[in-house]
């Protein structure tokens, strides 16, 4: 296998699939737009959705680049040798072109091939789907890897937990998959495959043939259109090519780990604390690097993606304290992650104040409670006479000493004690009650249902935009924006709250566009063409070259990707059923559709 630097890699595998008729396209945000499923962009096909679901792509059919991914589901797993709740993903797809004839001796020739990863083949092992009532055995992706080469002793048939990708949230694009590994050692005992975790396989690349859609009641239709998604893990690949003990020792996280090195005075491999300690410290203050140094910038809150963000810094400045790093070497360690990747993502560089101003605010607002919170801890569970740290309890030490839930549980396991999940949940659900009524549908539906109702919100969304710029100001425009089947949420930049006659008349006027029953039209053009047409959009960098837009007669001209209603008339009564500060100098109006 070859030595090779993450640069190489990105590299190698974007001209691989160039050369393979595919066009290049930016990585999105780590916030997935348009789709509250999930919270964070968990792979490479989720910007896609639209288009693996049958939308036009406006630059083909067959495309690839690397994406920035966040994973924090496993995240108690930080500190082994692979787990980070940041990565990046390579990718390419088939949008109903080619099949797993084509890409399966391109995934070996990439592989294998001296000019690309030159592995040995006689290292890979793959596994295939084994087959139920969803899919048959996927028989034909085996022949087609035996006759690459692959032993036929390497390829293995495993079942849907294993070999089944998607959806990236709840519904959504979905099917069998094949999967890479490398042979790193022996196989523990005679029936080891790659779905056992004793380490003798590593999974690098996994080739998903979608051709099925999972609905929310939980069923598999058939996909008109039949795609491949394949996604290769930067960091996993990079540390077994080059035969890394763990992610950490890839040239990704060398300039960073010998900067903690040099400000802690400890050897990150002196003992086994210091290198978890170390591990989280490096893993989180890069996510916490991409989340506020993103286009979508995140910050610390209590809610959804903030919250998350919050969590994370917050377990690294408790993991900081262990090796005595403050405030100011973690600013350090956060620098020399936007250094290290400020040429592939400039969007660090430019929010590189931000993300300091954040640390350092977290920093102290958390370290500021820190003490009085781990005496309050140490307190309550000498007082404890069962092995469970009560529901109450826990909201306390959130709610008063900034402990996320998370936290508290996992100084709860140190001491081998438990927490009342449920009771915590009641107890902040109790407090949240009066101001966050209707978050619970967040997770009810999001472009890859598809829905009409959805869809309809979408158009109402641009209805909306355009009427406050015409009501209110020209300069107003769009900072966030999120739909569920029942509301849209959008967010825009004012100084001050709308009154009351400034919402009549965008409601008035959105509804007199709906009544005139204006048809809704989609055109291809070049950023260029869009911008001089007079077409705003939020997100422009993330389409490359050509770019849908969607106007709305002379009233509204947005680039957007999609779904869109095919006129107005469809949409029924417009209505706002609130406006509200959503941070500073941003509000947020919710309005509903009534049919
Ligand atoms: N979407 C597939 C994955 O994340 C490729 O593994």
């Amino acid at each position: 296998m070859k030595n090779i630097t993450s640069e190489q890699l990105r590299n190698l595998y974007i001209e691989f699939f160039k050369s393979k008729g595919h066009k290049q396209i930016q990585s999105a945000s780590v916030i997935p737009e348009n789709d509250p499923t999930v919270l964070f962009t968990t792979a490479g096909m989720h910007p896609l959705v639209p288009y693996l679901l049958g939308e036009k792509h406006p630059q083909g059919r067959r495309l690839t680049d690397f994406q920035k991914c966040i994973r924090t589901g496993d995240i108690d797993e930080v500190g082994d040798s692979s787990h980070c709740t940041f990565f990046e993903m390579l990718g390419n797809w088939s949008l109903g072109d080619y099949f797993k004839q084509q890409m399966i001796p391109w995934s070996y020739e990439f592989l294998t091939s001296e000019q690309y990863l030159g592995i040995d083949k006689n290292k890979i092992a793959v596994t295939v789907f084994a087959g139920d009532e969803t899919a048959p055995t996927d028989e034909e992706s085996a022949k087609l890897w035996e006759n690459c080469g692959i032993n036929k002793d390497d390829i293995y048939f495993l079942p849907k937990k294993h070999n089944w990708w998607g959806p990236a949230g709840t519904t959504g694009p979905c099917g069998p998959d094949t999967e890479m590994f490398i042979k790193v050692k022996e196989k523990c005992s005679k029936d080891c495959s790659p779905a056992c975790d004793c380490g003798a396989f590593l999974e690098i690349w996994n080739d998903v043939f979608m051709a099925y859609n999972k609905l929310s009641d939980g069923t598999y239709a058939e996909l008109q259109q039949k795609n491949v998604d394949t996604g290769m893990g930067l960091e996993r690949t990079l540390c077994v090519l080059n035969g890394k003990k763990s992610v950490f020792d890839t040239d990704l996280f060398v300039d960073a780990l010998k900067k903690l090195e040099e400000l802690t005075g400890k050897k990150y491999e002196k003992n086994a604390k210091i290198t978890k300690a170390f591990r989280v410290i490096l893993d989180h203050i890069r996510t916490s690097v991409f989340m506020i140094g993103d286009e979508k910038g995140i910050v610390p809150s209590n809610v959804d993606q903030g919250y998350i963000l919050r969590r994370i810094l917050r377990r690294a400045i408790r993991y900081a304290r262990q090796v005595e790093l403050k405030e100011d070497g973690l600013l350090e360690i956060a620098r020399v992650f936007v250094n290290k990747y400020k040429n592939i993502y400039p969007e660090l560089e430019t929010n590189k104040n931000k993300i300091e101003n954040e640390i350092v605010k977290e920093y102290q607002k958390f370290t500021r409670t820190l003490e009085a919170g781990l005496k309050e801890f140490e307190k309550t569970i000498k007082k404890l006479n069962s092995d469970t740290i009560d529901g109450v309890t826990a909201f306390h030490l959130f709610d008063t000493f900034g402990f996320p839930l998370e936290i508290t549980k996992e100084l709860a396991r140190e001491n081998n004690l438990k927490v009342d999940e449920e009771g915590y949940k009641k107890a902040f659900d109790e407090h949240q009650k009066k101001s966050r009524a209707g978050s619970e549908q967040k997770f009810a539906c999001g472009l890859a249902d598809n829905q009409e109702a959805t869809t309809h919100l979408h158009t109402a969304t641009h209805l909306l935009h355009a009427a406050l710029k015409k009501v209110i100001s020209n300069n107003i425009c769009q900072k966030g924006s999120n739909i569920t089947a029942e509301r849209l949420r959008f967010d825009f930049n004012l100084e001050r709250p709308c009154t009351k006659e400034e919402l009549e008349k965008v409601e008035n006027l959105v509804n007199d566009i709906i009544n005139q029953n204006i048809p809704v039209v989609m055109k291809e053009m070049t950023m260029e063409q869009a911008k001089k047409q007079g077409f705003v959009g939020l997100f422009t960098n993330k389409y490359g070259e050509i770019v849908k837009t969607y106007s709305i007669g002379d009233f509204s001209k947005e680039i957007c990707g999609g779904p869109h209603a095919n006129s107005t008339g469809e949409l029924g009564q417009f209505k706002i059923v609130k406006e509200q500060s959503c941070s500073a100098g941003i509000r947020r109006i919710k309005a509903i559709l009534i049919i």
